[in-house]
């Protein structure tokens, strides 16, 4: 089944065309950073100002590079939530009438289970059940995942995303948008052990994160080092970095020890991240769990990954109806 997956909740207008939920044939992914840069973050009206300009060439374009017609394409799979409600409605509505138009099935995902399913598109996908930390700039999760459409919430943020954390210490020390790709490209030149900034594990049985108190402890020292700044960032960075994946990555590891789970899937845009890359896959080595992370193209928000979820949807035989409506915050349906 040859499934076009579309995903604009945020600043990426995102299409792929996937097979049988597991082979790419086509992802491609149109960036809006340069028009939210200089914001410092993303401006919701001019996100889904540019969608409408994108949505018909990236669609076209995933097409072309798959080598397939709009009538060889068997199903739409769209991200229907959680996002920027006017954002999601270019997509979803652009879906809507393109299944309608054709007489095809459709349906709109969740964008978290999209991330999920992105290492379902690797070589070496994990086996049910395991668990997963979704970090990205909107939201931290862990979740046991017991098969394609069944997941269980066993924590989140009470704030912050760590994502959004990156992004908010960036601003403040002025690095640019988004803060990730920078944050972990600088903290290759600092030093982490020399600034240890708190790490908040909430209650230790808690599988719920919080990232606001670490961003407070960034400015003060931040604003206490003033006049040394640009030679403290590269520290700043590492000892920033260092703090919330070590949090990251001890509350992942204990949520799939206290599932029995030997494996773990990370996913999301942090997901990106070299250091938790390394460590993640460090420490739960030592405990016997086989960590999953997609290539970093999977990582960020992409079209395949909503493909891959809408596969397993309409396999069970859910799809949408045109009354549906996209909805800004709801959690897993
Ligand atoms: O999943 P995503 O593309 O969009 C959302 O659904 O939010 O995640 C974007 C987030 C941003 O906050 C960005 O700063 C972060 O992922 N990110 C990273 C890295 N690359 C992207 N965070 C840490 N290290 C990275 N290398
Ligand atoms: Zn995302």
């Amino acid at each position: 089944m040859n499934i076009l997956g579309i995903e604009t909740s945020c600043d990426e207008t995102a299409a792929a065309v996937v097979k049988d939920g597991t082979s790419i044939l086509s992802s491609v992914v149109s960036s809006q950073v340069e028009v939210h840069q200089r914001y410092g973050g993303v401006v919701p009206e001019l996100a889904s100002r540019k969608h409408i300009e994108a949505i018909v060439p990236v669609v076209g374009e995933a097409l072309n590079k798959a080598g397939l017609s709009l009538t060889e394409i068997d199903a739409i799979a769209v991200t229907r939530g959680p996002g920027l409600v006017g954002a999601l409605l270019v997509g979803y509505s652009f879906a809507k009438s393109l299944a309608y138009a054709l007489g095809i099935p459709w349906v709109g995902v969740n964008h978290l289970e999209g991330h999920i399913h992105s290492v379902f598109l690797e070589d070496d996908p994990p086996a049910f059940p395991f668990v997963a930390l979704l970090a990205s700039g909107g939201h931290t999760s862990i979740y046991h995942v017991t098969d394609h459409i069944t997941l269980e919430l066993m924590g989140q943020t009470r704030d912050d995303a760590a994502g959004e954390a990156f992004d908010k210490v960036a601003k403040m020390l002025d690095l640019g948008y988004p803060g990730g790709g920078i944050i972990d490209r600088l903290s290759k030149q600092g030093d982490p052990t020399r600034i240890k900034f708190p790490r908040s594990y909430l209650d230790k049985a808690s599988f719920d994160f919080s990232f606001s108190g670490i961003k407070t402890a960034v400015n003060r020292y931040a604003a206490t080092h003033r006049n040394q700044i640009k030679e403290h960032i590269p520290d700043i960075a590492a000892g920033f970095q260092e703090a919330v994946m070590e949090v990251l990555t001890h509350k992942a590891i204990h949520a799939a020890v206290e599932k029995g789970c030997d494996r773990l899937a990370l996913v999301g845009g942090v997901a990106a991240n070299s250091r938790l890359r390394e460590k993640l896959k460090a420490d739960a080595g030592h405990k016997g769990i086989q960590v999953h992370v997609p290539s970093i193209d999977l990582c960020g928000d992409n079209g395949a990954m909503i493909a891959a979820v809408g596969y397993h949807y309409l396999v069970a035989g859910v799809d949408a109806a045109l009354g549906d409506d996209v909805y800004s915050k709801i959690e897993m349906t």
